[in-house]
């Protein structure tokens, strides 16, 4: 039976709540400068919901959300995000990872676990913070790597760190052995280009040195704000990690307008089968813009 994994990423929920000065202390200064200049024109409650609303009529079987609800971690953005959360499914069908700006400062990241927690939990019960967790949905298993620390203004940097690499490891040995397809969630791409230095990944030489020898079947990522698919080394074969546009992404955009990914996966073990069918906004709506079988290299 097909398992159908919808994919969607770095929401930015609009519009942004008013800060109160205080609150603009520090790398929401530079942050709020950023959104009245350029970003608000950019991502659009409006496109947000028409993805939604296309996503949830392809009836996935669970939704991926890889991070990047709010913008400037103001504690306003969260309950708003839980909302958003909460229309776009219920926990158990929805499982999120953070990103960069769910800890804009540092206070994002107790805030994120207090109201978003739900939607990051393992199925055996774990504590709130325990990243990585793992789900099994159907023949999956969605494993949910946290990137999301504080940085200085101007970065956007991402770190997964060594407690999460060491788990992880055995966690994707324990799924392979059950014989379950891979996902690994993260919101930074586990590669960056030298030109993305301020917005990098800073153990990402780690982490693809986790999946070269443990290997996944598939990594999806948001932060890059674009389409993209990039081929990992793995232990049999290489590992896809595909990451899709900000879902709020006004056409023509600065990046690529909004969209998602859908996934739908059939077989079994060593013998998967994983078509991506991209959908996106453009002119006439929401479309198929691509879709293509994943092909084992
Ligand atoms: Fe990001």
């Amino acid at each position: 039976m097909t398992f159908v994994l919808a994919h969607v990423s770095d929401p930015h929920l609009a519009p942004l709540p008013q800060p109160r000065l205080i609150e603009l202390i520090g790398k929401r200064a530079t942050g709020y400068v950023n959104w009245r200049r350029k970003r608000q024109a950019i991502h659009q409650a409006e496109v947000l919901a028409r993805i939604v609303a296309d996503l949830k009529a392809q009836r996935p079987d669970h939704i991926a959300v890889t991070g990047d609800l709010v913008n400037l971690a103001l504690p306003r953005e969260y309950q708003t995000a839980r909302a958003w959360l909460d229309a776009l499914g219920a926990p158990a069908d929805v499982t999120l990872v953070p990103g960069n700006h769910d800890a804009y400062v540092r206070s994002g990241v107790a805030a994120s676990l207090t109201h978003w927690g739900e939607f990051m939990r393992g199925d055996e019960g774990a504590a709130v913070s325990g990243f990585p967790f793992l789900r099994r949905r159907g023949p999956l298993a969605l494993i949910g790597v946290s990137t999301s620390v504080p940085s200085l203004p101007l970065f956007a940097i991402g770190r997964v760190g060594a407690h999460q690499l060491q788990r992880l490891e055995k966690i994707l040995d324990d799924s392979a052995r059950e014989g379950l397809y891979r996902v690994v969630l993260i919101h930074h791409p586990p590669t960056s280009k030298p030109s993305h230095y301020l917005k990098r990944l800073t153990d990402g030489a780690r982490l693809r040195d986790v999946l070269a020898r443990h290997g996944a079947e598939l990594v999806i990522h948001g932060h890059n704000h674009r389409r993209q698919t990039v081929w990992l080394d793995g232990p049999a074969g290489c590992i896809p990690a595909i990451g899709v546009p900000s879902a709020s992404e006004a056409p023509p955009g600065e990046h690529d307008p909004a969209g998602y990914n859908l996934y739908r996966i059939d077989g079994a073990r060593d013998a998967w089968r994983c078509e991506v069918i991209t959908r996106g906004m453009t002119n006439d709506g929401v479309v198929e813009l691509d879709k293509t079988v994943l092909k084992s290299r």
